[in-house]
């Protein structure tokens, strides 16, 4: 079986590496995502663990399509039948690229449901509805050029969806691009932690889970879980207890998220509720500038506001001083590193230090740098 692991561009290294711990065999690389041969069990497996992965797709189909009777055609020919059942819900998203007569995605995937629908009714004598909401089979189709690929969504809702954000603040991280950051950054386990802009907690919260060695996908529900053909169940039953039976008790070392907002706090109090981490996390409202070291040294993590305008009950308060404040406090944080997602260039300026990995990533359109420092 093939697959197309996608994640955020900038993070397909954290992925691959993800895939072998996972014992998947040579994840090759790609823009946007990372593809690998393997079974089903495989697949299930990355959506379980995958903290970095945003959707695991199943190829079902690969053909030449120019225009709208030849992916027609391509479609049609896909045996679709394990997954549609007499009351499945089909959903169909497409992406174009290069290819003059079929340029329009909404067209394509509307092309797309009618060959599937037509095939199924001929074959199996019932057409699927259409639910574009929480459908039971989500299918994509990648056009590049001539070359159409269809797949189906194992995930079915995307996998930074973990199920435990319960309550939002100012511009809070993808699940999925906040352990990207820690992945890349090399945050270790057993080293001290601390985000002291933690907004909604997604960087302490991830760090917990992984501290912990607990599965991102234990708490949520994939969308194999509804197809037709449920043979897969057992298998991934078992690899659900395994995952249940390899969470550590509690994080080895303290994790601190520290916001200058009271409200992103008791958001960020709520999900790691939610993520079942509240007890490995110490919560608390503060000024960045109050942040002050102790031993042993670790981690201080931190993505800080990038925009015009401030989150927090301090938007007089311009950028650059913020900066200044962040450069002031990194000058104390002797013999830490530190691991920064920078929106905003202004912020390495400010910080006047060198860094020891600079990466390039993108959190969603906006392109943003992972800066490691050693203190
Ligand atoms: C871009 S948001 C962080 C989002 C976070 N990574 C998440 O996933 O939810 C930046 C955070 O910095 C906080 N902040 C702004 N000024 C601060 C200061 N002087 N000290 C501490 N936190 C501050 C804001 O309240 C906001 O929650």
């Amino acid at each position: 079986m093939k697959f197309f692991v996608t994640c955020a561009r900038g993070t397909e290294g954290a992925l691959r590496r993800e895939l072998v711990v996972r014992r998947i065999h040579a994840p090759r690389g790609a823009t946007g995502g990372v593809s690998f041969d393997g079974t089903m069990e495989d697949g299930m497996k990355v959506c379980l663990w995958s903290r970095v992965a945003m959707r695991v797709l199943l190829e079902v189909g690969s053909f030449p399509a120019s225009d709208a009777d030849t992916l027609y055609a391509g479609t049609r020919a896909a045996d679709l039948r394990r997954f549609f059942g007499s009351r499945t819900t089909l959903a169909v998203t497409a992406t174009t690229h290069e290819n003059p007569e079929l340029h329009h995605s909404g067209f394509a995937a509307l092309k797309v449901k009618d060959a599937v629908v037509d095939a199924l009714r001929d074959r199996m004598g019932h057409r699927p509805n259409v639910d574009v909401k929480n459908p039971d089979v989500s299918l994509i189709l990648h056009l590049r050029g001539r070359d159409a690929r269809l797949f189906v969504d194992l995930a079915g809702q995307p996998l930074h969806r973990r199920g435990y954000r319960v309550a939002m603040a100012d511009a809070p991280l993808k699940e999925s691009l906040a352990a990207a950051v820690l992945a890349l950054g090399g945050v270790p386990a057993d080293r001290p932690f601390v985000d002291p802009m933690t907004g909604t907690g997604t960087l302490a919260i991830e760090h917990a889970l992984a501290s912990r060695n607990i599965a991102p996908g234990l708490r949520r529900a994939f969308g194999f879980e509804r197809w037709s053909d449920q043979s897969h169940l057992p298998v991934f039953a078992r690899l659900k207890k395994a995952a249940q039976d390899a969470r550590l008790a509690k994080a080895p070392c303290p994790i601190l998220a520290r916001d200058i907002s009271a409200a992103a706090i008791q958001s960020a109090r709520r999900n790691a509720r939610a993520a079942g981490v509240a007890e490995d996390i110490e919560f608390a409202v503060a000024d960045v500038a109050t942040l002050w070291p102790h031993d042993p040294p670790g981690t201080i993590c931190m993505n800080p506001p990038y925009g015009e305008r401030l989150p927090g009950p301090a938007p007089e308060q311009p950028l650059d001083q913020l900066y200044a404040s962040v450069a002031r406090t990194l000058d104390q944080m002797h013999g830490w590193s530190a691991v920064i997602l920078c929106g905003n260039p202004l912020l390495a300026r400010a910080l006047r230090r060198k860094h020891e990995i600079s990466h390039r990533l993108w959190n969603g359109p906006l392109e943003a740098r992972l800066l490691v420092y050693r203190l």
